[in-house]
């Protein structure tokens, strides 16, 4: 599936039009978020990415700082640091309690963000809006983007698509305050991941006199499997860091909002069918 989503997307002609583009490259985006390293395609910037980005913000001096800290590097070249001016140009402040954190649930993680209105996630930022679901990199020797092919993210140390996202991640964790939540998968093995964004950047970049309390919610597929709860796996692996840096936490693993929102898109599904009879014998742990 990975590699016909790849193919796909090298015979699309320039003439497509950008939606499709767009919703091609996020599923192809996705899978290599989920499975870095095991995708060999070489896809290249994503075509007309001046004018998808200068669109959404209409801010020409970000693009022009932007395109400054990318071409004219080998591709495989770009850090944190040649990001610096850009982020400098968009200060952002958040208000408090309303951060959202998440791995490896970002399907469920947008109908949440859609129904609790007030939470924020990296995708609302400035530069995770600007940049959400785009690929780039530049030549060394050419002042252009590079359109026909750019480097896995797991082959180089420093991807320019990459690095934008550590540093984007980096700051929006730096200002969490207040609450916050972290919404991760418990259908999976390491649901808390070190190689995460969430496990490598943003978690070292929570501020514990900031942050008031980590509410941690682990969410399984309805159908399973039921691989880690608050208690077992990884996740004691994250309150055990949590407790160390000296956070309140409080853990979750049957959060009521969630598998309502999980049963209204399939509600055929058993669990839902007992829904309200589960609900009723709601666990929840926590911490001070
Ligand atoms: C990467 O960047 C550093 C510093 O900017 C430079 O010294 C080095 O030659 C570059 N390497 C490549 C492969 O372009
Ligand atoms: C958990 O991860 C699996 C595998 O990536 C994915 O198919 C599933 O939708 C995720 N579950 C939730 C609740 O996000
Ligand atoms: C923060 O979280 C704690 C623990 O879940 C809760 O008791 C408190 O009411 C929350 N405060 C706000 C402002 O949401």
């Amino acid at each position: 599936m990975h590699k016909h989503e790849a193919g796909a997307l090298q015979v699309i002609s320039p003439k497509t039009s950008v939606p499709f583009v767009m919703i091609s490259v996020t599923v192809w985006f996705l899978m290599f978020l989920l499975c870095p390293g095991q995708l060999r395609a070489q896809l290249g910037t994503t075509a007309n990415i001046k004018h998808i980005v200068v669109g959404r913000l209409d801010c020409e001096e970000i693009w022009r700082q932007f395109e400054e800290a990318v071409v004219r590097q080998s591709s495989c070249n770009v850090t944190v640091e040649h990001y610096r001016h850009m982020f400098y140009s968009m200060p952002q402040t958040w208000p408090c309690d309303r951060f959202l954190f998440w791995s490896k649930t970002r399907t469920l993680m947008h109908s949440y963000a859609a129904v609790v209105r007030h939470f924020w996630t990296l995708e609302d930022t400035l530069a995770g809006y600007m940049f959400n679901d785009l690929i780039w990199c530049g030549q060394e020797e050419d002042s252009g983007f590079d359109f026909s092919s750019c480097p896995e993210w797991s082959a180089c140390r420093n991807h320019p698509v990459y690095s934008l996202w550590r540093q984007a991640s980096q700051n929006f964790a730096e200002m969490a305050c207040g609450n916050i939540t972290v919404l991760l998968n418990g259908s999976i093995v390491n649901a808390f991941s070190r190689k995460s964004m969430f496990g490598s950047i943003e978690l070292d970049s929570l501020n514990p006199h900031r942050v008031n309390y980590v509410n941690i919610k682990v969410v399984t597929n309805l159908e399973g499997p039921f691989i880690e709860t608050c208690r077992e796996g990884s996740i004691v692996d994250l309150i055990q860091v949590l407790q160390s840096r000296g956070f309140r936490w409080t853990c979750t693993d049957k959060d009521q909002i969630l598998m309502i929102l999980q049963c209204i898109q399939n509600p055929q599904q058993s669990s839902c069918q007992t829904c309200a009879n589960s609900l009723s014998h709601r666990k929840s742990l926590t911490f001070k």
